[in-house]
């Protein structure tokens, strides 16, 4: 038989599904590897999806997205990204993940080049082997922020883009306004294109506050900003998300969308409109509550002995386990064997992260005192 795709055979099979297929039939796992808000997805966009069905919307979606909801994403990007944009900048995506494949399939020929900041949230190298394109790590420094001068260095003549993912899955790093305009400035002096994932935009601790670079000076014409509804609304399973860019790169992310997948889930979208309508309000004790989480982990984590860097954003810590071994695979079979505890190894997020681990706490406070009990156990044991 004649060989497969290459591309597709090359990337490797999910290794957290591997590690979780351990967990199979145990009842006393508890996860810290999960990516996904475990608050319950807002009644209203429920209800709206409900209706929707019930009103017969199972017939295709217009490609872009609903002509309402496209407006009220155009909306939430003007008044909380400023962010100039109308809805022909708009486009709607089956979550934050066709987003991103948006982005490299509109963008990117073989050959280029895309610079991002290394550990990195997995998808983004995967996907960027399927369109052909070389992705380039620059390590980041000791504390998660960017090597700003390390990033400049590793310009070519193929870089097309610089990708921004804050706050950052996996590391929780959040961007310095500094930062941002830094690489801003890198952008422009080199004709190059930002790709930034604002997923987690909502997920900042210590009064950070979210700076989008499309809303910088001359980056409007330059800026793919990606997002989506699965980590504000806690709807992972719905699949929505969008991308704000230039018209005519729209356009082009809209011809790819109506040869591949024919555009998103109809009724889901009537959910989102929903989503958008509602008084953000809402999510203030969630992101508390985050923030509890946040610090019970990075104090038990420190007490243990793991190197840990305070997580700014997102939901996710990512100790060092240097002190512990270096193979964070091998911690993570052991801890879950061993412990029931899933966590994630880091060598699964780019080239620098083989001596990390990623938890997220997105669970419970009492599953969160349990699994650092467990870990620690587990650590005195070695
Ligand atoms: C940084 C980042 N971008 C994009 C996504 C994908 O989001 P979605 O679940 O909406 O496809 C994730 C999911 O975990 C993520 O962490």
């Amino acid at each position: 038989m004649k060989e497969l795709s290459q591309r597709v055979s090359q990337a490797p099979k999910s290794q957290i599904r591997e590690l979780f297929s351990l967990a199979a039939g145990r009842s006393d796992v508890i996860s810290l590897g999960i990516g996904q808000p475990d608050f319950k997805t807002p009644e209203p966009i429920i209800k709206a999806i409900t209706k929707a069905l019930e009103d017969g919307i199972t017939m295709y979606a217009p490609t872009r997205g609903n002509s309402e909801l496209l407006e009220l994403i155009a909306k939430k990007i003007r008044e909380q990204n400023k962010i100039d944009v109308g809805v022909e900048n708009v486009i709607v995506s089956n979550g934050g993940s066709q987003a991103i494949t948006f982005a490299f399939a509109s963008l990117f020929n073989q050959g280029d080049e895309l610079i991002l900041c290394s550990p990195n949230f997995i998808s983004y190298f995967y996907c960027g082997a399927f369109f052909g394109l070389k992705v380039v790590e620059s390590k980041r420094n000791d504390d998660f922020s960017p090597n700003l001068d390390d990033i400049k260095s590793k310009i070519t003549n193929k870089t097309k883009a610089i990708l921004i993912n804050s706050p950052n899955n996996p590391t929780g790093y959040a961007f310095t306004r500094k930062e941002i305009e830094e690489v801003v400035d890198m952008v422009i002096e080199n004709d190059l294109y930002l790709i930034s994932d604002e997923v987690y935009e909502n997920y900042l601790y210590d009064g950070t506050v979210h700076i989008s670079p499309g809303s910088l000076n001359g980056m409007q014409e330059r800026t793919i900003t990606l997002n989506a509804m699965s980590k504000l609304f806690s709807a992972t399973g719905i699949r929505l998300g969008y991308v704000a860019a230039p018209a005519h790169i729209i356009d082009l992310m809209e011809k790819y969308q109506q040869y591949t997948i024919a555009g998103t889930n109809h009724a889901a979208q009537f959910g989102f409109i929903e989503a958008l309508k509602m008084d953000k309000g809402f999510f203030k004790p969630i992101l508390k509550e985050f923030n509890s989480r946040r610090l019970l982990c990075y104090k038990r984590l420190s007490e243990i002995g793991f190197d840990v860097v305070k997580p700014k954003g997102a939901f996710y810590i990512m100790p060092g386990i240097s002190k512990f071994g270096s193979d964070s695979m091998k911690f993570s079979k052991k801890v879950m064997q061993e412990k029931a505890v899933a966590i994630v190894p880091g060598a699964i997020f780019g080239s620098y992260a083989a001596d990390r681990l990623r938890m997220s706490y997105a669970t419970s406070m009492n599953n969160l005192e349990t699994a650092m009990d467990r870990i620690e156990d587990f650590v005195k044991s070695l």
